[in-house]
């Protein structure tokens, strides 16, 4: 008989992690996109190379959900065959989703899945209770800041609450898109960084360089401006990052920089959702403040989350935990849950599939009947 591997896979808007169950990290992290030159076979993931810019270019899932359903089959079938060498049939799969995915894009994934790639079975759960998972805790509020949006959300008793699911549209892209913005500054036009040439450059240079400030009003006499300068070039011009390397990451705590003037920023949205769940909870939920997501692997985040809440909370005591690695953490507590012993009933088999149908997903992986 064949033998069943356990497959994980977590597809954020930016990259997809990969692996098998019971494994610490995932096996591979590439991008979720796929691209489609002039003429020829498309490229999938990590098959883009560095001719990015000569390609069109697919994003399966944005800011609002899943928008191409053939380029996110293109991915898994990527994921499966050419990464992980496992034929769907062979493979359990427990997928991650995003908060507040749609009953009806879950429904269709599940489709897809058993009826296309005809997986053996299917467990489902949301990221941010997966982070909390790492920690193997069942209460905890988490704060997830990925590519494309933050999302807070408390959990209790190893489920969401529905109603504390707090979305910001701000996200590591839009950093990076900040951060061309602060450098361009008064360049002439045609000196200028754009979006789609040097997007990968300035990503790059913000995940190496840029840090979130403690204090970002008195950062310029702690740190001197010496030690913040660095300089690249691009498009015959030299760029000076000095204070940017910490101004770029201040959206994240002043939303109005980049024109979400109504929207609370990342700590008003823990307290937020903390505020929106039964109070005879909330002591015990914000002992466990999970922060995760690749975007808060800033150095200084944590310190400036914890300052800010000091200042919200006043006597209140609190806790802020980060995953050893906040990009995989999802994908982490997924890995755990998968060959976890009182979590083995869970798996929506084929055959249950076929018998019971699609609606059963809502019921079994978030209780919803
Ligand atoms: N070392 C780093 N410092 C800062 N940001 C980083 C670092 N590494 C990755 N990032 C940023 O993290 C983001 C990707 O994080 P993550 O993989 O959690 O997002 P995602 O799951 O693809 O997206 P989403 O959760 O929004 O759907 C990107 O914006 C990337 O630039
Ligand atoms: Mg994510």
């Amino acid at each position: 008989m064949t033998q069943i591997k356990t497959v994980i896979i977590d597809n954020g808007t930016g990259s997809t992690k990969a692996g098998f169950g019971g494994e610490d990290t995932p096996r591979h992290v590439f991008p979720t996109i796929v691209g489609y030159p002039k003429e020829g076979n498309k490229f999938i993931g990590d098959q883009l190379s560095k001719s990015k810019t000569k390609l069109k270019l697919v994003f399966p899932i944005k800011r609002r959900g899943i928008t191409e359903w053939q380029e996110l089959e293109d991915l898994w079938d990527y994921t499966f065959k050419q990464k992980l060498e496992v034929e769907p049939e062979n493979a359990r799969l427990f997928l991650t989703e995003p908060p507040l995915e749609t009953n009806e894009n879950r429904e269709k994934k599940c489709q897809v899945l058993f009826e296309t790639f005809g997986i053996n079975s299917l467990a489902l759960n949301i990221q941010p209770v997966l982070s909390l998972y790492s920690f193997s805790k069942q209460n905890g509020v988490v704060l997830e800041i990925g590519k494309s949006y933050s999302s807070t959300c408390c959990v209790f008793q190893g489920t969401v609450i529905p109603q504390t699911i707090n979305r910001l549209h701000l996200g590591g892209k839009d950093i990076t898109k900040y951060l061309i913005k602060l450098l361009n500054g008064e360049k002439n036009e045609e000196k200028q960084l754009t979006l789609e040439k040097d997007w990968d450059l300035i990503r790059s240079i913000k995940e190496k360089m840029c840090f979130v400030s403690k204090n970002p009003s008195t950062e310029e006499k702690r740190s001197s401006l010496n030690q913040l300068t660095k300089t690249f070039e691009s498009n015959n011009s030299t760029f000076t990052l000095s204070k940017n390397r910490y101004l770029a990451t201040e959206i994240l705590f002043k939303p109005q920089l980049i024109n979400l003037n109504n929207e609370p920023n990342i700590t008003s949205l823990i307290t937020k959702s903390v505020g929106q769940c039964d109070e005879r909870i909330q002591n015990e939920i914000y002992h466990s403040i999970v922060i995760t997501g690749g975007s808060s692997r800033f150095k200084g985040l944590k310190e400036r989350v914890e300052k800010e809440l000091k200042t919200l909370l006043g006597n209140r005591s609190f806790n802020v935990i980060f995953p050893v690695d906040t990009l995989i953490s999802a994908w982490v507590g997924a890995s755990m849950l998968s060959v976890a012993q009182n979590f083995q009933e869970s798996w929506f088999t084929k055959e249950q599939y076929n018998e019971i149908g699609v609606k059963e997903v809502h019921k079994r992986f978030y209780h919803q009947f």
